[in-house]
């Protein structure tokens, strides 16, 4: 096991879906896979592999910020050999057209989180989906009619915080949504030369003041883990 992951060698799938909430992994776990077993319980930080229509895919919750997140993709990649990790997050809309239960895909993200400007020593490094996860996740999108957009994202150290002007600018720039995780997935999955997307659902939007309910979450959250599946195995 390694440290924060209790699962035997080959237990891991190559593909990983990363929900934060680990009980969203046991969700998609039991929903969509086949044969499936739980291979680590450590701090209920759940993670299950199973099949996807013959494939093995593994789905592993990862909390909830870049601290968290990164222990997990970090022993994922570097005891485990995972290769290809799909985020499915949620997001805040910073636009008005990204509306609640739009799909964002983060082709990059900003940051206000110190850990990759402290990795790469304060030069502006560039976290970047891999192109061909974007491509398949927009081709599974747009073969489902779903509404979804494509740009960069703002992973915040922050859920709540008092800079309601940072939030105009990045408004003003075109960034599409606010979450927690991507910039650093991008970064490590970069570091061990693997693949990586942040997929995520609308839940609120910050400029129009509009949220998700509880059943609005659950289905566009089952819509945007089946079409992530969709992408990683075909
Ligand atoms: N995830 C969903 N909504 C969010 C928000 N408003 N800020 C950060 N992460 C989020």
């Amino acid at each position: 096991m390694s440290t924060h992951i209790a699962a035997a060698p080959g237990e891991i799938a190559e593909t990983v879906l990363l929900p934060g909430d680990p009980l969203r992994a046991e969700w998609i776990a039991a929903t969509y896979l086949d044969d499936v077993t739980c291979y680590s319980k450590v701090r209920n930080m759940l993670g299950f592999t199973g099949t996807y229509q013959g494939q093995r895919v593994s789905v592993q919750g990862t909390g909830m910020g870049q601290p968290s997140m990164s222990i997990y993709v970090h022993e994922l990649l570097a005891d485990y050999g995972a290769r290809t990790l799909v985020r499915v997050g949620s997001c805040g809309g910073l636009l008005d057209r990204v509306a609640i239960r739009d799909l964002v895909i983060g082709i990059s993200a900003a940051t206000d989180s110190s850990m990759n400007a402290l990795r790469f020593e304060g030069v502006h490094y560039a976290p970047t989906a891999d192109f061909s996860l974007v491509r398949a996740y927009v081709e599974k999108a747009e073969a489902a009619g779903a509404r979804y957009h494509v740009g960069q994202i703002f992973s915040t150290d922050s859920f709540y915080h008092d800079r309601p002007e940072l939030r105009d600018r990045l408004t003003r720039y075109g960034v599409l949504a606010v979450e927690m995780e991507a910039a650093a997935l991008y970064a490590l999955a970069a570091k061990f030369a693997a693949r990586a997307v942040a997929v995520c659902t609308v839940s609120d939007n910050l400029v129009t003041g509009e949220e998700t309910s509880a059943d609005e979450r659950e289905r566009t959250f089952a819509e945007m883990v089946e079409l992530a599946l969709d992408a990683v195995t075909t």
